[in-house]
């Protein structure tokens, strides 16, 4: 089945068209990505208005630069998959919108899927997959969540964040530091050479249920505030304090991750959202006698093909939404 899918729930527009004949069985034929990260840098982080218009604009030009990518015509496609939550209420309405109108127009189904499920399942994609059942983390921008994937549509969520996300934290940091949105990779970059143990950041959340990240925010906005003649002028010490700060983040999201891991007794993982895509956390979550599946970088962001598979699996078992659908942007794992 030849499946379009469609990711507007936050900054990036993301169309792809990927053939599915089973979960194991995926073929990628064209994929195209318009990221906002231009508009909303002036602002330091997503401007929800702004996000939608670009939407707007991008859809019906990445619809024609998908098919030419894959070399296929509007007529090709069976079926369509599109984000229906959680996100913004009104970039998702621009992706559910353009869904509804093609699939009228081709006369082929569609189905909203949630965005939070594709992301537990694009380790999937991967050619070295993880079976069943499998630690899913997905740690994003809006989104810390631990979950089991028992199989594809049967999961049982373990934990999330209480307040920040693990993205947020990264962008809420890099903001304090005065770098640029999206502050995770431009945090991460600064970081790299240098090894934070010039500045002790307090280990976080480890007594706490789940994921909590505010704690370190407080901690960080303090060391910013009392060191901030020196990092001002010094790119070194600017360098070790965003060091300090990934190690802090990718720490706590470890800690959590061997917890659940020896609470759960399950040795697969499967990582994913785009905090996965931060070589430190990579590397940390290569755990002993644990078998680690992480999708590639440029899945583990947002990303047309995780949404077309995600959807793509649903619609081969025969399901479908009704026109009537509307989007759910707080919909949650558990309420699938
Ligand atoms: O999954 P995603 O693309 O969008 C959401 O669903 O939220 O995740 C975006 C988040 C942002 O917070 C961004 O700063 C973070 O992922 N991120 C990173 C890296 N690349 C993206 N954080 C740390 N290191 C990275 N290399
Ligand atoms: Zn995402």
């Amino acid at each position: 089945m030849i499946t379009l899918g469609i990711e507007t729930s936050c900054d990036e527009t993301a169309l792809a068209i990927v053939e599915i004949k089973s979960s194991t069985e995926v073929r990628v034929l064209g994929e195209v990505l318009s990221s906002q990260i231009e508009l909303h840098q002036m602002y330091g982080g997503v401007v929800p208005e702004l996000a939608s218009r670009e939407h707007l604009k991008a859809l019906p030009l990445l619809f024609d630069g998908v098919l030419k990518a894959s070399k296929l015509s509007p007529l090709d496609i069976h079926a369509i998959s599109v984000t229906k939550g959680p996100g913004l209420k009104g970039c998702l309405l621009t992706g559910l919108d353009f869904a509804k109108g093609l699939s009228q127009g081709l006369s082929v189904p569609f189905i909203g899927v949630n965005h939070i499920e594709a992301h537990m399942l694009s380790p999937l994609l991967e050619d070295e997959k993880p079976s069943f059942p499998y630690l899913s983390l997905v740690v994003s921008g809006g989104h810390t969540e631990l979950s089991i994937v028992r199989s594809i549509g049967d999961y049982r969520l373990l934990s999330r964040t209480g307040d920040d996300a693990a993205g947020e934290a990264f962008d809420k940091s890099a903001n304090l530091l005065g770098l640029p949105y999206p502050g995770g990779p431009n945090l991460s970059k600064l970081a790299a050479p240098y090894s934070g143990k010039k500045f002790n950041l307090p280990k976080v959340m480890r007594e706490a249920k789940g994921f909590s990240f505010s704690g370190l925010k407080t901690a960080i906005s303090l060391l910013v505030k009392e060191h901030s003649e020196a990092l001002a002028g010094d790119i070194e010490l600017r360098g070790e304090l965003a060091a300090a700060i990934e190690t802090s983040i990718v720490d706590a999201i470890t800690y959590k991750v061997k917890e659940a891991i020896s609470e759960a007794g399950i040795k697969n993982l499967g990582v994913s959202g785009g905090v996965a895509a931060n070589t430190r956390l990579r590397k940390e979550l290569n755990i002993n006698g644990v078998r680690t599946y992480f999708a590639r970088p440029s899945y583990c962001t947002d990303n047309g093909v995780m949404i077309a598979y995600a959807g793509g699996l649903r619609l081969l078992k025969g399901e479908s939404s009704p026109l009537t659908v509307t989007v759910n942007p707080s919909w949650r794992v558990e309420d699938l």
